[in-house]
């Protein structure tokens, strides 16, 4: 039909459509970073050494992962001009709208870390891949505060998700004191979204970088991306779908009735795959953390019960089965991040965050590539054939 036809641009080891980064097989339900199987790394492994992995190939000495570590925290507050832009959003902007174009002002605020040419000197990537990491987070933080009309906080001198806590919800009188449980389901969340091959909002990323735009302008296409409700908007949608079958009394089934429609409005969010034709890997490993998650802090959601419901109908029904339609990544995320006090208004932003050492890893390869070339797929054109032009006095 109309789609691109993407052919190989010589880019030589990594091809338009080679990476060496995320390994995924649809049919079977596999994912690895670098080699490792999620499930390895969602049992033993932290986002920030999963980022580390994701971006440089390989699993962090205790030294790299210190300095890893430390660049994050010495990169964690944002200049406070950048405040302004905060400032010209109305309160109640899309969180994503504001995500974008903050993170895209970084590249006026670090213009000597805004270049796409790390032939020369490697460092500065490390410290521009740190430091838009641990910005992004802080900036995501920083737009909950300005939603609810609350003082921004500083970063402190503590681990990622800590920070990013204590960044969200400390206040003036009250340090936010965070639990084990909760950060480590927060790393979790994190850790689950860093990388999933060329998703697109990630192939949006190369494609910018591909053009020389540097690591900032690049992330903020990514983040554009990600925007949408088929991709990253997918997690606020099925807590969206969630509540209203809660409040509604249903038990699901009028919206797998309609999801069955065909329709694009009526889709079971969190469910199906561009490339899964089986379980997403993810959807599985979080779907068993929201039971657990859900008891250590002592916690009930209704949403889950009927989650787990909305599952089961679907997974016996020959519709969902035909199609090979099932959870993916976004269906469960968004009951833990509500357990963890993550407003729902934020999931997506939660999703960028994660998703972050992904695409910096995926814009690195592009960046870095000597033999590197441009993105430019093809088409199949099926417009009109050759015809000439009718004076606007001769038109019908
Ligand atoms: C993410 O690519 C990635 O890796 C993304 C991601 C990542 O980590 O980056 O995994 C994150 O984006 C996960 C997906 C989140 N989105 C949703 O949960 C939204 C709901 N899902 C669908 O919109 C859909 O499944 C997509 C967008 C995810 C995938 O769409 P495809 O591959 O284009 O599937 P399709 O449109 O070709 O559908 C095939 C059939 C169609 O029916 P028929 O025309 O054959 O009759 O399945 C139906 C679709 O109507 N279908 C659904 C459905 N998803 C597909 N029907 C009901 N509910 C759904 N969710």
């Amino acid at each position: 039909d109309t789609g691109y036809l993407f052919y190989d641009q010589g880019y030589g080891n990594t091809g338009s459509c080679e990476s060496q980064i995320t390994y995924l097989d649809g049919d079977n339900g596999i994912l690895r970073h670098r080699g490792y199987p999620i499930e390895q790394l969602a049992e033993q492994s932290e986002f920030v050494e999963t980022a580390y992995l994701v971006i440089y190939g390989e699993l962090p000495s205790p030294e790299q992962r210190k300095r890893f570590g430390t660049m994050l925290r010495e990169n964690a507050a944002i200049d406070t001009q950048m405040m302004r832009i905060f400032d010209g959003f109305p309160r109640g902007a899309p969180p994503m709208g504001m995500l974008t174009s903050i993170v895209s002002s970084l590249a006026a605020y670090y213009p000597h870390l805004a270049t796409n040419n790390f032939e020369k000197d490697l460092a500065n990537f490390d410290l521009t891949a740190a430091m838009a990491i641990s910005k992004i987070r802080t900036i995501v933080a920083g737009i909950y505060r300005y939603r609810h009309g609350l003082p921004f906080n500083y970063p402190k001198d503590v681990p990622f998700c800590d920070n990013f806590l204590h960044l969200m919800f400390s206040e003036p009188y009250k340090e936010y004191a965070a639990i084990p449980e909760v950060t480590r389901a927060l790393n979790l969340i994190l850790l689950l979204h860093a990388d999933h091959e060329q998703n697109c909002s990630t192939s949006t990323v190369r494609m910018v970088g591909s053009s020389g735009a540097n690591l900032f302008t690049s992330l903020a296409a990514g983040i554009c991306a990600l925007s949408g409700p088929l991709h990253g908007g997918a997690n606020t949608a099925v807590m969206q779908m969630l509540q209203a079958i809660h409040d509604e009394g249903d038990d699901g089934t009028r919206f797998i009735a309609a999801a069955k429609s065909g329709s694009k409005a009526n889709r079971l969010m969190g469910f199906g795959h561009a490339v899964y034709r089986n379980y997403d890997p993810r959807a599985r490993i979080i779907g068993h953390a929201c039971d657990v998650v859900l008891n250590k802090l002592g916690k009930t959601d209704p949403l889950l019960d009927i989650a787990k419901r909305l599952e089961h109908s679907a997974l016996n029904d020959e519709y969902f089965l035909s199609r090979k339609l099932y959870p993916n990544v976004d269906f469960y995320s968004g009951i833990i991040m509500r357990a963890l006090g993550i407003p729902t208004e934020l999931f997506t932003t939660m999703f960028a965050i994660g998703r972050s050492p992904g695409w910096i890893a995926n814009w690195k390869e592009v960046a870095s590539n000597p033999k590197g070339r441009i993105y430019r797929p093809r088409q199949v054109y099926v417009g009109p054939v050759k015809r000439d032009y009718v004076p606007i006095g001769k038109r019908g």
